[in-house]
């Protein structure tokens, strides 16, 4: 089912929204918790979605010293998530501690390349931001990890170049009735699976819907005619 393969972002500031949201979308298998919510409601929320039976994508988007790194890596293993974000520019060293501090557990490691909320010349770069972004991508799969967070407008470079195996998940992603709001770079959910994402992080044209539950029967819609 392609609604698999949607990720709904908890990007709310109390452990009651969260939950109300949950329960408002008992459809949605795989949530996202990000840095709002963890830092607000801490691992009660992972807990909350585990008791559910919900697959969880942790995403903190670590960058520190490669030592640093690797013990947040493997604290994180006690929650049993299933996603868990490190930042690819913290470089080789921090990536490939990371990867080592879980020892082959199951939880996938996923390197953010560039945030899609970011243009070349807010990162103040003069190179091609698709080749920047390639080259986070690639240095990712050299290490090891799962695969990377990326805009769906590279997936057309990063899919042939990281190969199959290689998760591409991305967020910036609008359907077509929807506000792009700060994402730069975005898509609509049937392109950017046509285009070779697995996974795709969608929040505010569900979560910030006056109807979250049609907004997601409106876009799993769209996602079944157009794909
Ligand atoms: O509401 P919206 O669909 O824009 O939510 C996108 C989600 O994906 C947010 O939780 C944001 O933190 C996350 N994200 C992103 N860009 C990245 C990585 C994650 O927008 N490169």
């Amino acid at each position: 089912m392609k609604s698999d393969r949607i990720i709904v972002p908890l990007d709310v500031p109390e452990l009651e929204d969260a939950i109300n949201l949950v329960k408002l979308l008992p459809m949605v298998s795989f949530w996202k918790v990000g840095l709002e919510l963890f830092i607000a409601a801490g691992p009660e929320i992972l807990a909350y979605l585990k008791g559910e039976g919900k697959s969880i994508f942790l995403d903190l988007k670590l960058h520190d010293i490669p030592n640093t790194m690797a013990g947040a890596c493997r604290s994180a293993l006690k929650y049993e998530v299933d996603l868990l974000t490190l930042h690819a520019s913290a470089g080789r060293a921090a990536l490939q501690y990371s990867l080592k501090s879980i020892e082959q557990k199951p939880l996938k490691l996923l390197g953010v390349t560039v945030l899609t909320s970011l243009s070349a010349q807010d990162l103040a770069i003069s190179m091609d931001l698709a080749d920047y972004v390639l080259s986070l991508a690639l240095l990712c799969k050299e290490v090891g990890l799962a695969g990377s967070i990326c805009s769906p407008l590279e997936l057309n470079k990063l899919r042939p170049a990281c190969g199959d195996d290689f998760l591409l998940i991305c967020p910036g992603i609008r359907p077509s009735w929807s506000y792009a709001g700060d994402q730069k770079r975005t898509m609509t959910p049937a392109q950017a699976l046509s285009c070779g994402a697995d996974y795709l992080v969608i929040g505010r044209p569900i979560t910030a819907d006056a109807n979250p539950t049609l907004a997601w029967s409106k876009l799993v819609e769209e996602l079944e005619e157009n794909s």
